[in-house]
């Protein structure tokens, strides 16, 4: 197998790779851009084409084109090698993976459940109708892989039972439910249009049912129970399809259910995702941040006003994402318009404001109205939009909004600041789990450039002219004394981030020789000032103790030192 490991690295780019999901720039040799693993406004995540590797700074994410495939698209080793395989037009020798994971193995049995459904939906002639009249076209039922689950009690389990997968693996998948306290199951969802919900690389993981007569008691929507290959934090529905047109057209429609989703996909709206009952969280943020900043999202007619707390809006503008609403007429949901008036539907997305204006201009125009007296627009925007403006991360994009919000309300300027300090924003929790480490001390931060120099010199000579390797290292040894034992191992593991900061910090130019006697240097300064510092410490505990012994002892300590921290300063102005 590594032998098509190894064609396939030498015909895929990685910077080409990488930049057909996130935007990259030039940066010395390397390449660099926001990284696509964790939200960040500043690039740090930096590509190397001389190693064919990546790395971030900010959250330490790091690997070749297959680990990038695999966290990308949330792929095992396989999925991405069968992936890059494809790309590079390199046919894999067939390779016997052994024992099938336990994740493929479930992905199978949805596999297979989807199979079951469609099947089922072909032979339904009431299903069929039903998304006819909503205008879902034949085309749109295959590429969602639409189906439909009977309503009876066992079909499915049958099906699967006769085809070697055991209650188990169902019960994994959220497909069956056990009747409590017997060892009898049945399908968990029955008489429903079922849309198979997928991965980011387009594998289902889920489904979700939409009921096909309503019984009044069962919900009008099914969704699959959280699982392992289900992580409604995570998912979201139609972003397998939507992803490749999101970062084309820089941004991505969000939309409430299915039905919206795949009718504004059957449309043209191809960059559409739908949270489908699941409340937004900031991963599905953050997800949709990797493809576009930018988010267009249906504002539902139906829900009287706005939102008290539309979380999902908060969050975005946290995360410095630009988010705009798109209204609807009263009583219509995306879907429906999607069916009756394409071109009012494409009119409105143009429309759509950006959360703060749109609130404003809401309000606005309701205070207008002359039958609203009692109406308190300053209370309202104080209410309503003003935590919004909160939320923004960027000073610049708050003084903006309320520069705009004065001007359309007429309100005054410094009382709009000074409530707008009052509020606090809520906080969003960051789920990537990648909090940044405390800053290093200055000392430490200089011995990782020195070891790192040492790397980059060793791992291919001549990089920085003339530079002695090993007058450095001897350097170093005579600073740390015992401690330099085992340094280079103690940065072992940090390679591939020592290797990107060197190289982003001189830029790929080969360096001086003297800037890095300079920073030996100074690395030598700050320990001596380290030293000097426990010297004093010593001295004023002697001193205190009236001990002349160790006074005179400490004190020639603390001039030695000093003498030698005053050499070293000389020696940066020679
Ligand atoms: P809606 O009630 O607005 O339904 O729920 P809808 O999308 O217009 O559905 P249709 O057009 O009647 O088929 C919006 C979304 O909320 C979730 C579903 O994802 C739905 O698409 N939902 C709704 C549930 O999860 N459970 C429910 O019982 C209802
Ligand atoms: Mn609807």
């Amino acid at each position: 197998m590594s032998s098509s490991v190894d064609q396939i690295k030498s015909k895929i780019d990685i910077v080409s790779l990488i930049s057909s999901y996130i935007k990259l720039e030039k940066a010395g040799t390397n390449y660099k851009g926001r990284c696509p693993f964790h939200n960040e406004k500043t690039p740090s995540f930096f590509v190397s084409p001389d190693r064919g590797s990546y790395y971030c700074f900010g959250c330490q994410a790091k690997g070749d084109i297959f680990t990038f495939v695999q966290e990308f698209e949330g792929l095992d080793f396989i999925g991405s090698l069968k992936v890059l395989a494809d790309q590079a037009g390199v046919v894999l020798e067939s390779y016997n993976v052994g024992e099938k994971t336990e994740k493929q193995r479930l992905h199978s049995v949805l596999e297979q459940a989807v199979f079951f459904y469609q099947k089922k939906f072909s032979d339904n002639k009431e299903a069929q109708d039903y998304l006819k009249n909503r205008g879902v076209s034949e085309k749109t039922i295959k590429d969602f892989r639409i189906g439909f689950a009977p309503a009876d009690w066992r079909e499915l389990f049958d099906y699967l039972s006769g085809r070697e997968i055991g209650e188990k693996d169902m019960l994994a998948v959220g497909l069956i439910k056990q009747k409590e306290g017997t060892t009898s199951y049945y399908d968990t969802f029955r008489g429903r249009i079922m849309f198979p919900i997928n991965d980011s690389s387009g594998r289902p993981v889920g489904f979700s049912g939409r009921i096909l007569v309503s019984d009044d008691k069962s919900p009008k929507y099914l969704n699959s129970p959280e699982t392992v290959l289900f992580n409604k934090s995570e998912i979201l529905f139609g972003l397998d399809k939507a992803k490749k047109d999101i970062r084309l057209r820089d941004y991505s429609i969000l939309v409430e259910g299915q039905m919206d989703l795949i009718m504004l996909h059957q449309i043209g709206m191809t960059n559409a995702v739908a949270s489908s009952g699941t409340a937004l969280t900031p991963n599905h943020l953050i997800k949709l941040q990797r493809l576009s900043n930018n988010i267009k999202m249906f504002f539902d007619g139906d829900s009287a006003g706005f939102v008290a707390s539309n979380r999902a809006g908060k969050i975005a503008l946290s995360l410095g994402m630009d988010l705009k609403l798109v209204s609807m007429p009263e009583g219509k949901d995306p879907a429906d318009l999607a069916r009756e008036d394409v071109e009012l539907l494409k009119s409105l997305l143009s429309d759509s404001k950006h959360i703060i204006d749109f609130y404003t201009d809401m309000l606005t125009t309701k205070g207008l109205d002359p039958r609203n007296l009692n109406y308190n627009l300053n209370m309202e925007i104080r209410k309503h939009v003003l935590p919004y403006v909160a939320q923004l991360a960027n000073q610049i994009d708050k003084a903006h909004f309320i520069k705009s919000i004065m001007r359309k309300t007429f309100l005054n300027e410094e009382a709009l600041w000074d409530d707008l300090k009052k509020i606090r924003p809520d906080s969003i929790v960051s789920t990537t789990g990648n909090t940044s480490s405390p800053p290093l001390k200055r000392i430490d931060e200089m011995e990782r450039k020195i070891i790192g120099i040492i790397m980059w010199q060793k791992e291919s000579s001549g990089k920085i002219e003339d530079l002695n390797i090993l007058e450095i290292e001897q350097r170093i040894q005579n600073i740390l004394g015992e401690r330099a034992v085992g340094l280079e191992d103690k940065y072992k593991n940090d390679r591939d981030s020592l290797l990107f900061e060197v190289e982003s910090y001189y830029g790929g130019k080969p360096s001086s020789n003297k800037e890095i006697e300079q920073l030996v240097s100074g690395f030598e300064e700050e320990h001596l000032k380290q030293r000097f510092a426990s010297a004093m410490a010593n001295l004023q505990r002697a001193e205190q103790k009236k001990d002349e012994v160790e006074i005179r002892k400490y004190l020639e300590e603390c001039q030695d030192i000093s003498k030698q921290i005053n050499n070293i300063k000389n020696s940066y102005e020679k």
